[in-house]
């Protein structure tokens, strides 16, 4: 099913496995379903990107870029209960497992949305994302460049990216935007990047 985690209505048959996930002293339980990111288990790059980024401020707006079932945005929501969080997905099961796992979680501030729904004017002061590197480098890149174009002036996204998948390429293609790129950790195939805005 891995091929198929960003079509916009995955027609797989449900098999929904629950996941618990504890990061940063907080814990909380995530339905995963065919069809959607990380099936039956929390990936290993989201599992390094919640454990190695930098602290969230103590508030503001974050956005996660491809919720998914929901790790990066409830993680975010349950640590930083009076941030505003936007989860964004283009597949509908995902959305719908992110609401569903963000209420039992108990994150009331948690808004999941597709990306048509985003607010034209939406600054995000943090993004954490494991971007959708399989809609390829193109496609990829656009998306990037759409939400980095959104972070505030002091704002900061800090990404995942498997080192296989082009993590470096990209790190160039970001300092050549006018990004402040660094890599934060690299570990399991996996490289942080933390990026400022240009
Ligand atoms: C690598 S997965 C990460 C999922 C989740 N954040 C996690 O860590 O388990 C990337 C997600 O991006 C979503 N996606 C693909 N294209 C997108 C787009 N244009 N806008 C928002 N999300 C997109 C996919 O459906 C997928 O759920």
């Amino acid at each position: 099913m891995a091929a198929q985690y960003f079509a916009e209505r995955p027609a797989s048959a449900r098999d929904p496995i629950d996941v618990d996930v504890n990061v940063r002293g907080v814990g909380f339980t995530l339905t995963t379903d065919r069809g959607v990111f990380s099936h039956g288990h929390l990936d290993a790059g989201t599992s390094l990107l919640l454990h190695t980024a930098p602290d969230p401020p103590a508030n503001g707006v974050f956005c996660d870029v491809g919720c998914g079932a929901g790790p990066i945005a409830i993680a975010l929501g349950l640590l930083r209960p009076t941030a505003t969080v936007w989860a964004v997905d283009i597949n509908e099961r995902a959305r719908e497992l992110t609401t569903l796992n963000a209420r039992r979680a108990a994150a009331g501030n948690i808004t999941v949305v597709a990306p048509p729904e985003v607010p034209d004017d939406l600054e995000c002061d943090l993004i954490w994302s494991n971007p959708p590197v399989r809609i390829g480098k193109a496609a990829m890149r656009d998306l990037l460049a759409s939400w980095l174009d959104r972070l505030s002036p002091t704002g900061m996204a800090v990404l995942v990216i498997n080192r296989h998948l082009g993590a470096d390429s990209m790190q160039r293609w970001l300092e050549d935007r006018g990004h402040g790129c660094d890599r934060l950790a690299s570990r399991r195939g996996f490289r942080i990047l933390s990026v400022s805005p240009r």
